[in-house]
């Protein structure tokens, strides 16, 4: 097939780490953008000559794959080229957590990482750019990126809980004994963290809720949303490494659904105030995508006392880790 569209040029950072080295491949024969869509990938490493050398072996892997989608990649360690002109920046590049680390431990160091880039973004990327953010902590890390654009609008900053959905969707398929796609309607509210709240009461499943077919509020309440929280850190207890297929496939979802009007999926965005978010953090929330790369939050789900205390407590972590990251905010 001969594609007639102009290609999109996407930004990733990390490029020579483990999630990048799914999730390139996946953009590049069509699955992010679609097998009509060609790519060019600017791809992004430190500038460190072990770092460089490997992403030239990522480069080589690529070229050997013969993506008919594929029309052109750019190596550098200079963010002012990997974001030039881009439309989509893909923000993976950070430290990870190793075992017994705390996500707050990774919070200043990767933290400047992300001042950094969003100004260059903000000065070099394209017209329509849009920005997605998977480094850890991710929702903070897209709210430091955000802060220091001026000319593109916070709406255009999100940051992954994706992963997330897709973990409490597998859970509760496994708990029910169906087929993964009679879930529906699961989605994740607040910080990339244990914290999080999968919210079960709006999920259904074969059509009826959740909360009736599944018929034990105790392991939904407990088991349930601890698993989904804490699955990072058991994977990364029984790999030694994080989450890195399995994230590379979220962000696909992620920037996929992002792109299709109507879908309705996770993200992270700021101004989740009707389910009551602070105004200036990034909060899972469910949003309806409108137009390729726009959307707006779904305020129509209710809220029971167990979940507004949830909601409150992965509020109060956001807020919390705003204030530990206010000097790269300059507030
Ligand atoms: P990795 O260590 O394998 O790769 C990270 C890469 O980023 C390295 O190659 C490193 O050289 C590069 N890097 C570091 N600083 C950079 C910078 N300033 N510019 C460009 N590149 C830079 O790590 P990974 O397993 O690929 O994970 C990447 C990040 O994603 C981590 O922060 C991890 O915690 C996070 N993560 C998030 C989710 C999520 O759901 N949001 C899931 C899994 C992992
Ligand atoms: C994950 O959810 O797998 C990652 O964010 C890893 C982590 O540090 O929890």
């Amino acid at each position: 097939m001969t594609q007639t569209k102009t290609p999109l040029r996407v930004a990733v950072t990390g490029a020579a780490g483990q999630i990048s080295y799914s999730l390139l491949f996946r953009i590049a024969s069509g699955a992010m953008f679609g097998p009509e869509q060609p790519v060019i990938l600017q791809l992004l490493e430190i500038p460190n000559e072990k770092a460089m050398k490997a992403l030239e072996g990522v480069a080589m892997e690529l070229d050997d794959c013969a993506f008919p989608l594929l029309r052109g990649l750019v190596l550098s360690d200079d963010p002012r080229v990997a974001f030039k002109d881009a439309n989509w920046s893909l923000l993976v590049g950070a430290k990870p957590r190793g075992p017994g680390m705390e996500r707050a431990d990774l919070l200043k160091d990767n933290g400047k990482i992300f001042t950094v880039q969003g100004q260059i973004i903000d000065e070099v990327a394209a017209e329509d750019a849009r920005v997605a953010v998977v480094g850890n902590p991710a929702n903070t890390n897209c709210m430091i990126a955000a802060s220091k654009a001026r000319r593109l609008t916070p709406d255009r900053f999100t940051a992954m809980v994706r992963l997330d959905q897709n973990r409490a969707q597998a859970q509760l398929a496994k708990k029910a004994g169906v087929a993964l796609t009679e879930v529906q309607s699961i989605f994740i509210y607040g910080n990339h963290s244990p914290t999080m709240f999968p919210a079960f009461a709006q999920a259904t499943i074969g059509g009826k809720a959740a909360r009736e077919v599944i018929g034990d509020d105790a392991w939904l309440q407990g088991e349930f949303c601890e698993t989904v929280g804490k699955r990072g850190a058991a994977i990364i207890a029984a790999r030694g490494l994080s989450s890195a297929a399995s994230a590379a496939n979220a962000l696909v979802d992620h920037v996929h659904d992002l792109m299709t009007p109507g879908a309705i999926h996770s993200v992270a965005v700021k101004g989740a105030t009707h389910y009551g978010f602070d105004a200036n953090v990034w909060a899972g929330v469910p949003v309806r995508t409108t137009t390729p790369g726009s959307y707006e939050i779904i305020e129509g789900y209710a809220m029971d006392d167990f979940a507004k205390s949830k909601i409150a407590a992965t509020n109060k972590e956001l807020t919390d880790e705003r204030a530990m990251v206010a000097e790269l905010l300059g507030t």
